[in-house]
């Protein structure tokens, strides 16, 4: 396959990290930090864009404290919705392909069943709408889009749920974690290869992509303390019982119709959970 150039923004963040990880030998990868170029400033975006005229754009910047965004919604939608109003704009200008990042929490958890990418998205919080606002964005800016919602990423070493429970499991005797509300937690190394297969086919369109299966945090967190071999109780707690600013869907789990046509597959989330806990990929 011909060289391609591929920009990367958000590229400090777990899956911009992820991203270069496993860069495939046809791209080339350009990551754009936030000290680069700030999506909320489109002089900024294409001053750092448009001179470099990449065939694809994957567009993982983004505000993920679901919390922080319920308590600062414009902040919220400057982000990560005007954000992609200003990188579609350019991708849309550079003929480029732009791949944008969103989320299971477009959706509000209501149904008895998994979402695939034809249900009608609701969000339920700041967070879930600003993403939902920035997926229009694209649709609408760039014809050459892929939109592609995931749900509870984590590696290694980033701040996510993975290390936070490690942390607390050292901290603590007893972790109390939620049992009724679901996703599917998603290693980003597994993410990200099937983002690059993806981009490598230059489909167009809306993608669910997370690794196979699902879980409660309560079913997420124990699994990470048995496989970690750490000698920590962990308690089912109700969604009601722990105070936050954002409310998640009770039922997150995503599915998919779209990438299985593809070929595209992700494995089983324990299976990932034991790759990336044995310091794998
Ligand atoms: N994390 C999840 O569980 C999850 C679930 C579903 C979907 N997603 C989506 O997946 C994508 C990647 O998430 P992630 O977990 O890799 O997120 P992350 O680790 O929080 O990384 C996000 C990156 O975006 C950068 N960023 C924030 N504001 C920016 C701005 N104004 N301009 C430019 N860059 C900015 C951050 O920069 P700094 O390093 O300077 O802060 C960070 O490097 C996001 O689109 C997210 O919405 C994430």
């Amino acid at each position: 396959m011909a060289t391609k150039r591929v920009v990367i923004t958000g590229a400090n963040g777990q899956l911009g990290q992820a991203l270069q990880r496993t860069c495939p030998e046809w791209a080339e990868v350009i990551p754009l930090h936030r000290s680069d170029c700030d999506v909320t400033d489109p002089d900024a975006v294409a001053a750092q864009i448009l001179p470099l005229q990449p065939a694809i754009i994957l567009h993982c910047a983004a505000w993920t404290n679901v919390d922080a965004c319920e308590r600062d919604p414009l902040q919220a939608y400057r982000i990560n919705a005007l954000g992609v109003q200003h990188v579609a704009a350019i991708a849309q200008r550079v003929g480029a392909h732009l791949i944008m990042i969103s989320t299971n929490y477009v959706f509000d958890g209501e149904s008895a069943e998994p979402y695939h990418e034809f249900a009608s998205p609701h969000p339920i919080n700041v967070y879930g709408w600003s993403k939902l606002m920035g997926e229009e964005a694209a649709r609408a800016l760039c014809p050459h889009h892929t939109i592609v919602r995931t749900a509870m990423l984590y590696d290694r070493t980033s701040r996510n749920f993975v290390t936070t429970v490690l942390r607390l499991a050292r901290e603590q005797s007893v972790l109390r974690m939620v049992y009724d509300q679901f996703g599917n937690p998603t290693f980003t190394d597994d993410l990200a290869r099937a983002l690059w297969t993806l981009a490598s086919k230059g489909v167009y369109g809306t993608y669910h992509l997370v690794n196979s299966g699902h879980a409660s945090w309560y079913d997420w967190a124990r699994a990470i303390v048995q496989i970690a071999d750490l000698p920590v109780a962990v308690e089912p707690i109700p969604a009601s019982a722990y105070q936050r600013a954002a409310r998640p869907p009770r039922n997150g789990v995503l599915t998919s119709l779209a990438a299985p046509a593809l070929g595209i597959t992700l494995p089983d989330w324990e299976d990932a959970l034991r790759r990336c806990l044995r310091g794998e990929s």
